[in-house]
């Protein structure tokens, strides 16, 4: 089976350079590799957590979209989506939200870093907080679950969602049987290299959040050329030797220029290269590396109606393998459809269900209880002086060959009843609230067993 890698984009802004370099391009060279089977896709619905402008969303979708088509992402040979075209993802979402701890979530960094702000202002813990932001992690391990990624390409600030979606996988795996494999593979983070990350125009990691970027395609050559012309430098002239690993243009250069073009860099700053001359190098560059993607941009961007057709037909593809698996697991967690009979089936064959099982009491009598998965008694039965005895209910009970009925007695408990005979009463010393318990659990159990 070829290695699946999946990364997922949040479709809030316009790439820049910085996104370019550190994820694009190596994630389009890795899709290149013949062992790969790669899932990229617009994370529009995590788009919203952030975000209430639908027309920015809208326009940030498109962008995206054609970055990726522009930077060379084949869409014939790799899964390239919207994840809001992919219904089973919210849908397994919420499965998933079933079995995380409200406790994981609260470990979450961005969530802790909002209540940490909010409490440096004064105000309450989740003012702001909304349930999107909240259970971020959980969507994004459906994106990841839906199809059993093995790899995910991510920044170093998306390592503890993937613990997460590997926690939430296992708790899964744990709490329902599969027919063979367990449900999910545990995804692993795939760190992009440190030096992928580019240096803004101040020196910081080129980030939005900085307004540091250099445009990737917006406002086009001028805007590259304007944006360098801001980059930080010393106050060196022309002339004077400069320190080239001092500063911040060397690694934007040797980020879009070959290593024999990068030395000879070097070598001009360190004989006294002016900074507005290094600039201008730089910005050419640049423009050898995006020029030409820029041009199919533009022509991609003026024909929206072709990019929907190629994310359309890129959601059908990638619903071909999300449609059957949320099929089976929705068989797995009891909300199987006749179409899913057989598994169904395949899925029981293997299910911890609740046990009956006999014991000698400290009487020296025989007795049996009624288990549930996590064998914890339901329920013990009357004494019997033969094992034989004991064994034949259990087989009565099993085979369904007697009628059992549990007899609701509200405060005075309960009596469970084989063919109109008593097997078993409530031990004493029950609370009326877990007797009323009890009788459900009781009579779901035998039903169960009886299945
Ligand atoms: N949370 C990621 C980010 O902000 C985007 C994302 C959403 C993602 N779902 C994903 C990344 C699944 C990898 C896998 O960068």
């Amino acid at each position: 089976m070829k290695t699946r890698v999946l990364t997922g984009i949040t479709t809030t802004g316009t790439p820049h350079l910085g996104n370019y370099v550190g994820a694009i391009r190596p994630a389009v060279l890795a899709a290149e590799d013949p062992n790969v089977d790669a899932f990229f896709f617009l994370a529009d619905y995590h788009a919203l957590i952030k975000c209430e402008d639908p027309a920015r969303i809208a326009k940030s979708r498109l962008e995206i979209a054609a970055t990726w088509l522009a930077a060379g992402l084949n869409p014939d040979r790799t899964h390239f989506y919207r994840q809001s075209d992919i219904p089973e993802i919210p849908e397994l979402c919420w499965i998933l939200t079933c079995v995380t701890g409200k406790g994981l979530m609260n470990r979450a960094h961005a969530y802790k870093a909002a209540v940490d702000a909010n409490r440096d202002k004064g105000v309450e813990d989740d003012d702001g907080v909304t349930m999107g932001l909240f259970s971020y992690p959980i969507l994004m391990a459906a994106d990841i679950l839906m199809f059993n990624a093995h790899k995910v390409p991510v920044g170093r600030d998306q390592v503890q969602h993937l613990e997460m979606a590997r926690d939430i996988a296992a708790r899964f795996n744990h709490s329902y049987d599969a027919a063979t494999e367990p449900w999910f593979v545990m995804p692993e983070a795939v760190i992009g290299d440190e030096s992928a990350v580019l240096p803004g125009l101040d020196g910081r990691k080129m980030s939005k959040s900085y307004n540091n970027t250099i445009p990737l395609f917006e406002g086009g050559s001028k805007a590259i050329k304007t944006a360098v012309a801001r980059i930080v430098t010393d106050s060196l002239e022309p002339g004077q030797p400069k320190d080239p690993f001092a500063s911040n243009l060397l690694p934007l250069y040797q980020a879009v220029a070959s290593p024999a073009q990068s030395q000879a860099y070097i070598k001009a700053l360190q004989e006294g290269l002016g900074w507005g001359e290094a600039k201008a190098q730089l910005v050419q560059a640049i423009e050898a590396q995006v020029g030409g993607m820029r041009e199919r941009y533009q022509s991609l961007m003026a024909r929206p109606d072709d990019i929907e057709d190629i994310l359309q037909s890129g959601a059908k593809k990638a619903r071909a393998t999300a449609a059957p698996f949320m099929a089976q697991l929705r068989s797995a967690v009891g909300l199987g459809s006749g179409v899913s009979a057989q598994v169904d089936k395949a899925v029981k064959s293997k299910h911890k269900g609740p046990k009956l099982v006999q014991f000698k009491d400290a009487a020296g009598e025989f007795r049996f209880r009624l288990l549930d998965q996590q064998n914890q008694t339901l329920l013990v039965s009357l004494p019997h002086a033969n094992p034989k005895n004991a064994g034949a209910l259990i087989g009565k009970i099993k085979s369904q060959s007697g009628e059992v009925k549990v007899v609701d007695q509200a405060n005075d408990g309960y009596q469970v009843l084989l063919d109109g005979e008593l097997v078993a009463t409530a031990e004493p010393g029950l609370s009326a609230e877990q007797l009323a318990w009890r009788v459900q659990a009781v009579a779901a159990a035998l039903q169960e067993l009886g299945d």
